[in-house]
């Protein structure tokens, strides 16, 4: 809502891919890659948990020049993975472009680089990458293609800022929905 080129190119995307005479559906996800790179956006700044399930090493390693002994708890930080100006240019800017061109051309969720932790890697990553994209892409594209979202009268920039406790929004989201489709559509599936 902060962004409205952002959500326009996402509209647009989706009107071209899908149309308006039918629902998004699953099969279509893997076309819709700048909705895509749009979560992958929200995942890098706003990830679920502000570290990952907490590591202990069993034994003396080495990571990027880092000796890390043998039982060291390790804690990575996602906040800060995903906000790293070395790895991420004006980290704190939402570019969903940043990621259209960043590997073969196929946007997808996981990030096995660690660049940022969407999922995690290796044997203890998340089991349910399928699935979790699935929902995360089809709810998100479903609540654009359905409605236009305008911001209620008066109301200024969406404030992103955190609770204190959780990496919830401080304040809730209030927004206005009008449906964009055709009535009986609505009423499938
Ligand atoms: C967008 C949705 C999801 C995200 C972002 C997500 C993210 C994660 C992350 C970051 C981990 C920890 C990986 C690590 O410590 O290296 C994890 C673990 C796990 N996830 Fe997910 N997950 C999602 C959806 C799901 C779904 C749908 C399922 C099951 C159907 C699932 C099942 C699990 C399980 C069982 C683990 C523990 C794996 C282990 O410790 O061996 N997740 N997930």
């Amino acid at each position: 809502m902060n962004k409205p080129d952002v959500i326009h190119k996402a509209m647009e995307e989706l009107d071209t891919v899908v149309g308006k005479e039918r629902l998004v559906q699953e099969s279509d996800i893997c076309s819709l890659n700048y909705l895509k790179s749009c979560i992958r956006e929200a995942f890098r700044l706003h990830p679920y948990h502000a570290i990952n399930a907490p590591r202990v090493a069993m034994e003396d390693t080495t990571v990027a020049g880092y000796l890390i002994p043998k039982d060291s708890h390790v804690i990575v930080s996602r906040i800060g993975l995903g906000k790293n100006p070395r790895v991420w240019p004006e980290p704190l800017e939402f570019r969903p472009e940043r990621h259209l061109n960043d590997g073969v051309g196929v946007v997808v969720l996981a990030e096995p680089d660690l660049r940022f932790v969407t999922f995690g890697t290796g044997r203890r990553g998340c089991p349910g990458v399928s699935l979790g994209t699935s929902f995360t892409m089809l709810l998100f594209a479903r609540l654009l293609q359905g409605f236009s979202w305008t911001k209620p009268p008066g109301a200024g920039t969406v404030s992103l800022q955190e609770s204190p406790t959780s990496l919830a929004l401080a304040a809730p989201l209030v927004l206005q929905a009008k449906p964009r489709l055709a009535a009986h559509l609505y009423m499938e599936n």
